[in-house]
């Protein structure tokens, strides 16, 4: 067994620089705008929608774009680090978003969240060990729709990736951070289990290319391969990004 120690994903938030890069105040991101784009035209967010809930929201930068092009909706970030939720709060003062510290992998105890009418979760799904825990959690909320961002597979593997960057804290010792890949074959049936479908999985490419990383850093970019022109990388791994739809099967 190893005795590696695994901190929170969070350190980073110590780090000035890098919440003014993530918190998409410069530029809104490609996959920010598309996956927007997916809800849309699935119609899950429409003039209908009252409240969703974003799982894993880090700096709430999501919430923001989503907030502007929808002024009716309110918009709930969740996430386990009290860091990320106090920057979060600083960076997002509106009155249609709000923020709660809630760790996913407990019982929920907040009633403001319970009943939404729909869940996010963005680049969050493959911080998971497993695809039932996150699920169960989402479905308790009994939210009508469920839509994630994350790495997926069409075929039966599940991929456990850690990631340690040990350029990320000042120690040296290393931040860490997971890229697993669950299989759409699976993760349907654990939806089905707690009372969802899985409507939709849609691969998601960048349109522009995204240059490589200089000395091999974390960071995606993109190369030409068979699967598309614009294949995702960060360091020497593939990232598999999908936009994914479940829906409640009964009341
Ligand atoms: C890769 S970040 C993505 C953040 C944000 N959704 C985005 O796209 O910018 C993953 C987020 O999940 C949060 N997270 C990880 N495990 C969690 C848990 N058990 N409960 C709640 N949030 C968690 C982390 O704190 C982090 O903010």
């Amino acid at each position: 067994m190893s005795s590696m120690k695994i901190r929170n994903q969070d350190n980073w938030v110590k780090n000035k620089k890098l919440i003014l890069k993530h918190n998409q105040k410069i530029k809104t991101y490609e996959s920010t705008i598309a996956f927007y784009n997916f809800l849309k035209s699935n119609r899950v967010l429409s003039k209908k929608t009252m409240h969703v809930v974003d799982v894993g929201t880090g700096l709430g930068s999501h919430l923001g774009y989503f907030s502007e092009k929808n002024s009716q909706v309110k918009f709930t970030g969740i996430d386990y680090s009290s860091r990320l939720i106090k920057e979060a709060k600083k960076i997002n003062k509106k009155d249609n978003i709000n923020f709660f510290k809630v760790n996913i992998l407990k019982k929920n105890t907040n009633k403001f969240i319970a009943n939404c009418d729909g869940i996010t979760c963005i680049q969050t799904f493959c911080c998971f060990k497993n695809a039932k825990d996150p699920i169960k959690f989402m479905s308790n909320l009994k939210p009508k729709w469920i839509a994630i961002n994350s790495l997926f597979y069409n075929g039966p593997l599940d991929i456990q990736i850690h990631i340690k960057d040990y350029e990320d804290l000042p120690s040296g010792e290393g931040s860490d951070g997971d890229f697993n890949i669950f299989s759409l074959k699976e993760i349907s049936k654990v939806f089905k289990k707690y009372g969802y479908r899985l409507d939709k999985a849609t691969q998601f490419y960048p349109k522009v290319k995204l240059p490589k990383i200089k000395n091999g850093r974390r960071g995606s970019y993109t190369m030409r391969t068979e699967l598309n022109k614009n294949t995702t990388f960060s360091g020497p791994v593939h990232l598999p990004w999908h936009f994914i739809l479940a829906k409640k099967i009964r009341d």
